[in-house]
């Protein structure tokens, strides 16, 4: 049978239409571009951080259906309580994108309690209580989840002993979560970002004695992407187009970590 498209309807600019995302760290960097990106393919999206001046001025911005609310997704509670919000305003979700994230810069010596509780909370907890607490509404929904991580969950890099572990643990996670809803129709997967040129990277604090030769290890090569080219596979991977895609690692560096 040949295909006939239908006169009007994009695949692309309409796949999340009726589609309901949850997205963290919308206010800025690569949560922005997700938030514009899914409005413009038809979805209605909740987005969450920390800073309501960047949310609403984002929401200026947006032609589309964007609602926001401030939680602190380093807390257990609250990454319920922001759940639980974009339920009673939407009454369903179908896609929940973990991108909320922190990279501190330190010595692993020097690097105290709350430094370490900091990094773990929000790269790596804050996933997993947004998971768990999604989890009914995205089975119901058969829908999916796309964490980020970074290609610090992939290999080591200096001064960054908590990102690292949290985001290797969100990989580990995202198998986990992949492995034992192996037979539902949830599907979970993850982004590797390498650098992309947002306020985390444009802010860096690296100890001042460090050694800058470690450190560009793990510089973009090919230098900074733009958010939206991470932002364009996390769509994808949000999407029906992607639905033999599941527990998939996904890098997005330019081919930083190829060899
Ligand atoms: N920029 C890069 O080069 C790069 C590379 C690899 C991975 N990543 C990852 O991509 C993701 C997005 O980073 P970005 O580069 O857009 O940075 P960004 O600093 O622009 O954005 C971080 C977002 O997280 C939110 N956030 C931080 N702590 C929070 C908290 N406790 N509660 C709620 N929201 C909180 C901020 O409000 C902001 O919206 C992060 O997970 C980051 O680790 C970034």
């Amino acid at each position: 049978m040949l295909f006939t498209p239908l006169l009007g309807y994009d695949p692309i600019m309409q796949r999340f239409e009726e589609k309901v995302v949850f997205i963290t760290g919308a206010s800025s960097g690569l949560g922005a571009a997700c938030a514009t990106l899914f409005t413009a393919q038809g979805a209605k999206v909740f987005g969450v951080a920390r800073d309501t001046a960047k949310l609403s001025a984002l929401k200026e911005s947006i032609d589309g259906e964007f609602n926001f609310a401030c939680f602190d997704l380093s807390e257990a509670n609250q990454c319920e309580a922001a759940i639980y919000q974009c339920i009673e305003h939407y009454g369903q979700l179908d896609v929940l994108v973990n991108i909320a994230g922190k990279h501190t810069f330190r010595h692993t010596a020097e690097m105290n309690e709350n430094d370490w509780q900091e990094d773990l909370a929000i790269n790596l907890s804050g996933p997993f209580f947004l998971s768990r607490a999604a989890l009914p509404h995205l089975l119901e929904r058969k829908g999916n989840i796309v964490n980020v991580a970074s290609i610090a969950g992939l290999q080591g890099q200096p001064y960054s002993a908590g990102y690292c572990a949290a985001k290797h643990g969100l990989i580990g996670l995202t198998k986990a979560m992949a492995m034992e809803f192996m037979k539902s129709d949830l599907r979970v997967n993850v982004v590797c970002p390498g650098g992309m040129d947002t306020p985390q990277v444009q802010n860096i604090q690296p100890p001042e004695d460090c050694d800058f030769e470690l450190l560009m290890k793990s510089a973009a090569t090919r230098g900074f992407m733009q958010a939206n080219e991470c932002a364009s596979v996390i769509a994808f991977l949000a999407s029906d187009d992607a639905s033999a895609i599941h527990g998939a690692v996904y890098t997005v560096d330019q081919g930083k970590t190829v060899g």
